[in-house]
């Protein structure tokens, strides 16, 4: 009989809760159409900086695509293969020219190499949050350092970890918004949960899809659950993750216009530099 692995299986867990969540991209890209702020805070630091750029965790395109049109040379590296098969398909519609400087690389952000550096690397929107342990961080923000020119900007945001809300009833269901299916056109209820684990600062979070109305005839009505696991970094914390990376924290903001950073902040908005 084959023994219970505990580490094997919170490994396993926190495979799921990697990937789950960027298994459907036309949602994915649905749900964040309306997030602008953040893609074109990117743009400009590609503009500010030479236009050549590698993202980390670029999904399925929300910022490269539009970095490409600006212009950019922009290699994407993202672990989800329908996200980047998504963003392979936006880069398809582009003007050959343009489509010419992009590279989409499968692989995992915690160990990579290109064999080059370049003056920007970003990574948008929470990507680092799936940075579970402190070895991943490490190994993640070596690989960063390896691939930036020496006056290079390392760009990137996370959430600033509030306590009222990952101490929420994990039981209850919060954030219920009423809801369109991109393609079929059907509502559903979007309501999410979760429980946070003060020990590894992980929080787990459920987001459930429940479909309204009677199901299309001779169908089933089902309820989907997606999990998600993100990592906590707090202030102090991150600072230090990042002094003892080799990295100087140049700003960090609390928004995409340049808020100050303070304890009700949603986000850290981090600029750095090898220094
Ligand atoms: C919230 S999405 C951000 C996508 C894109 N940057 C954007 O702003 O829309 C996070 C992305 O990070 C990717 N990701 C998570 N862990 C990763 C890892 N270890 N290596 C590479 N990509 C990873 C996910 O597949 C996902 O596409």
């Amino acid at each position: 009989m084959k023994r219970y692995d505990p580490d094997a299986a919170r490994r396993r867990q926190l495979h799921e809760a990697t990937v789950e969540h960027y298994q459907d991209p036309d949602l994915y890209d649905h749900e964040y159409r309306r997030r602008r702020a953040d893609v074109n805070y990117y743009r400009s630091l590609a503009a500010a900086t030479g236009r050549d750029v590698l993202e980390l965790g670029s999904g399925s395109g929300r910022l490269l695509i539009p970095l490409l049109r600006d212009g950019a040379r922009a290699v994407g590296l993202d672990y989800s293969q329908p996200m980047l098969h998504r963003c392979q398909d936006r880069t398809l519609r582009l003007r050959p020219a343009v489509r010419a400087r992009a590279t989409l690389v499968r692989g995992d952000f915690r160990r990579f190499a290109f064999g080059r550096r370049f003056p920007l690397i970003v990574c948008p929107f929470n990507a680092m949050m799936h940075l579970y342990t402190l070895d991943d961080v490490a190994s993640f923000l070596a690989c960063v350092r390896a691939h930036l020119t020496p006056d290079g900007l390392f760009a990137f945001d996370v959430q600033n970890p509030d306590l009222h809300w990952l101490t929420r009833d994990p039981d209850r269901r919060w954030s219920r918004t009423r809801c369109k299916d991109p393609r079929t056109g059907r509502s559903y209820i979007y309501t999410t949960n979760h429980t946070y684990d003060a020990a590894t600062q992980i929080a787990w979070i459920r987001i459930f899809y429940d479909p309204e109305g009677p199901p299309p005839e001779g169908r089933a009505q089902r309820s989907r659950i997606v999990h998600l696991a993100h990592r906590q970094f707090f202030p102090e914390e991150l600072r230090a993750l990042l002094t003892s990376a080799g990295f100087a924290l140049e700003a960090r903001d609390g928004g995409f216009s340049g808020e100050p950073f303070e304890s009700e902040s949603d986000a850290q908005v981090v600029r750095c530099r090898v220094g």
